[in-house]
């Protein structure tokens, strides 16, 4: 009998995302699995139900996620929706592991018994670049941080010359140069504006340049060993932190508009803007906080609110990506199909996550009724293993340029044997 998969509806306040599209439904078809969707699971992202319908499959109540083998959400399901599932099945999500309750609430979730994958510890390998999450999502957030700061900014972007004068090009600095950094600086640069960006890596600078912005740093030995084996940021030292302020901030007094993207793995946000910062910039800017889930680049940022201090605004807007639901949404369905079609067998139609598997490894957070320890991502880059931010092109760069931009993080892998013990057999 065919596998059914369960598109669920999101429960989460505000959360417009849903986890399949009609392009993943017909690939599902294809791999033999009977996909099923909640009634109006995408009608928030612009995916009607008869358009899921139209490519396949059944529109169905949220009892119906009893019969599923595999449930697909955004977010963490609640209890409540957990209960409805059938003991065993398996549930891709973002579970969230170092948010909000997360102890208490997934300890609670494993014990009905879910074995359920962790989307954002999928490891950033080369393999698993389409299963991605982190980047899908942080790359549209960046995009997206900067279409609302030049909403909120009462000036425009690019240089304009009229009748009536020159409007100049706006400043506008990025703090923090991942993914969803490059991003807002690739949309910034198509605006017209004149960009800056830094990061604590030194991989970064290079890739800023690609994008035709200009790279700003305190490029001292601690920077230079600051990036980790996994490519990320060590949180710097609080003599770094002061020197990297001192720099900053004459820069700063003359930006326009600040999107902040700095982030430590499972750290809390370092804190870069300071609320003397915020008043050295003229009235009318605009600083958008990408870090604000986990505590924020800026003094005084409020989550899901703008404070404006003295004419300049601070926006605070969690889950950016779910700004841009309906292309979130595809590009989020297809990470997780990637995952789904990697583990099944396209003969027998089967499921069958392999536990020795260095993305099940990592990604599985619960099985078996326990939950299984938090590996973060980076800890599982292999030896040799190249994995590659490719900053977006603005249209006047070169194929040369993009090209060098590629990073290369080849680092030591930390293997984990976390999920040896669990049985993974299908038990469908
Ligand atoms: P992230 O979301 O963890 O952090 C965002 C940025 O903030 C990073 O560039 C970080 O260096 C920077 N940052 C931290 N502290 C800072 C400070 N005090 N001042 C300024 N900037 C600061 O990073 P993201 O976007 O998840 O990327 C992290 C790494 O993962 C990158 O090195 C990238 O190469 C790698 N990666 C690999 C992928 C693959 O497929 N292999 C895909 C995406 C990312």
């Amino acid at each position: 009998m065919a596998l059914s998969v369960f598109v669920a509806k999101e429960s989460f306040a505000g959360e417009k995302r849903v986890a399949a599209s009609p392009e993943t439904i017909r690939k599902y078809k294809m791999l033999g699995f009977a996909p099923m969707v909640e009634r109006g699971a995408g009608q928030a992202a612009a995916q009607p139900d008869a358009a899921f319908a139209a490519a396949g499959a059944e529109i169905v109540e949220r009892e119906e996620a009893a019969k599923a083998d595999i449930v697909l959400k955004l977010r963490r399901p609640t209890l409540q929706e957990a209960e409805f599932y059938k003991k065993g099945a398996y549930c891709l999500c973002l579970l969230d592991p170092y948010g909000h309750n997360a102890e208490t609430e997934l300890a609670a979730l494993a014990a009905t018994g879910l074995r359920a994958f962790s989307m954002e510890l999928m490891p950033r390998i080369t393999r698993a670049q389409s299963m991605d999450v982190l980047s899908s999502q942080a790359n549209l957030a960046g995009y997206c941080a900067v279409i609302e700061a030049a909403a909120h900014y009462g000036r425009l972007l690019p240089m304009m010359m009229t009748a009536a004068g020159t409007v100049p090009a706006a400043r506008v600095f990025v703090m923090g140069a991942g993914v969803a950094g490059l991003s807002a600086i690739a949309t910034a640069r198509r605006l017209g504006a004149v960009v800056t960006a830094t990061d604590v890596r030194p991989a970064a600078k290079e890739q800023v340049a690609s994008l035709g912005a200009k790279f700003i740093a305190v490029e001292d030995e601690e920077f230079r060993a600051a990036e980790t084996a996994g490519g990320y940021a060590r949180e710097m030292s609080a003599d770094y932190q002061q020197r990297q302020a001192a720099l900053i901030a004459g820069h700063i007094a003359k930006q326009d508009i600040i999107i902040t993207t700095a982030l430590i793995p499972s750290r809390p946000a370092p804190r870069l803007v300071s609320a003397a910062m915020i008043k050295s910039m003229r009235a009318g800017s605009v600083l958008v906080d990408l870090a604000v889930e986990r505590g924020g680049n800026i003094e005084g940022v409020a989550a899901d609110d703008i404070i404006e201090i003295d004419g300049v605004k601070l926006i605070g807007w969690q889950n950016m990506p779910g700004r841009v639901a309906a292309t979130a949404s595809e590009l989020y369905a297809r990470n997780l199909y990637a995952f789904i079609a990697q583990f099944t067998d396209k003969e027998s139609g089967i499921f069958a996550p392999d536990s020795n598997d260095e993305l099940v490894k990592a990604s599985l957070l619960m099985a078996e009724g326990c939950l299984l320890p938090v590996i973060p991502a980076f800890a599982y880059l292999s030896k040799g293993d190249k994995a590659a931010v490719k900053p977006e092109k603005t249209a006047e760069e070169s194929d040369e340029a993009a090209a060098k931009a590629v990073v290369n993080n080849a680092a030591e892998g930390e293997e984990s044997d976390k999920a040896e013990s669990v049985n993974l057999e299908p038990r469908i």
